[in-house]
């Protein structure tokens, strides 16, 4: 396997500072040398550019960012195109979530029938209409599913991106009204904390690889640092106590590497203002450490 780094320091799509420095965090915690030491081909792409913060009323209607954010993750669909062919695993750093909609805009015209593991704390499923907040960050799996703004719906000139079937949440603890009444329409498989705790990582993972290798064509991990606890993974914009655990994480990563079942993924949220030592973006390395086959023995 050979990878393609691609940062995406958008900070866009929620209110905090300091995200978009998720990506210097990352490689600054040494990503890189990380995978190379597992045997691949590493080629760090550098950043997409994001466009400046717009100026916006105050109204809980209106989509934060909407412009600046639809021309960037454009960007990012047409960077993470070009590397899937040259055949080349896309790895994207992140940024805030609303990034997903390039990355999943570029990687799902060559997959026709692409999986989705939305590892997180969050449903990122509103639209205009559900959203608490008008931050794009908590809609890019709904806008991936053919639902929210054009202008974002568009992304990479087709749409949907993905089939609600084919979508698989893990960890999910902060789901807004909406946002449940749209996993009931659409029938998405959630494992919330509760199934979690009750059957285990291990059966979870075992069910969602299982699910997923029969329907789809290739598989997306779409991993927010949220989804871990934030007394593990402080760093992040909007923590959720209650979290998986480090050790679940691993696990989650060990099974997925075992299964080879991923085409791309990406690990967004970081945030090493909010950070303690820059422990997020440690925390992510490792967890790329065992998603890309790292063993004790
Ligand atoms: N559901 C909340 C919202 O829509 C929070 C979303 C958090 N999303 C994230 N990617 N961290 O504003
Ligand atoms: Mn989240
Ligand atoms: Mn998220
Ligand atoms: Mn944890």
């Amino acid at each position: 396997k050979q990878i393609s780094i691609i940062g995406a320091p958008m900070d866009l799509g929620q209110s905090r500072r300091g995200v978009d420095m998720g990506p210097s965090a990352i490689r600054y915690a040494g990503v890189v040398e990380r995978l190379e030491s597992l045997g691949y081909t590493v080629e760090d792409c550098g950043d997409i550019s994001i466009g400046k913060r717009e100026r916006f009323e105050e109204t809980s209607k209106v989509l934060k960012n909407l412009k600046a954010i639809a021309k960037a993750c454009g960007e990012l669909c047409k960077t993470i195109e070009t590397e899937v062919k040259r055949e080349r695993f896309p790895l994207v750093l992140g940024g805030d979530h609303s990034i997903a909609i390039g990355t999943l805009a570029g990687v799902s015209r060559p997959y026709k029938n692409l999986g989705v593991i939305w590892y997180d704390a969050h449903g990122d499923l509103n639209t205009a209409e559900t959203s608490p907040s008008g931050n794009i960050h908590g809609m890019p799996l709904a806008v991936s599913l053919g639902y929210g703004d054009p202008q974002l719906t568009s992304t990479g000139g087709y749409q949907p991106k993905v089939k609600p079937e084919n979508v698989v949440i893990i960890g999910a603890r902060a789901l807004d009204m909406g946002e449940r009444e749209f996993i009931k329409e659409k029938g998405i498989r959630v494992y919330t904390m509760h199934e979690i705790d009750r059957l285990g990582m291990t059966r979870v993972m075992t069910e969602t690889i299982e699910y997923l290798q029969e329907r789809t064509d290739g598989v997306h991990l779409s991993l927010d640092l949220d989804g871990l606890d934030p007394n593990e993974a402080p760093g992040v914009g909007t923590p959720v106590n209650g979290g998986i655990t480090f050790r679940e994480s691993h696990l989650a990563m060990e099974l997925l590497a075992e299964s080879d079942l991923l085409t791309s993924a990406e690990f967004v949220e970081v945030n090493p203002i909010l950070d303690i030592q820059n422990k997020t973006g440690k925390l992510a390395v490792d967890l790329m450490g065992s998603l890309f086959g790292e063993k004790l023995l």
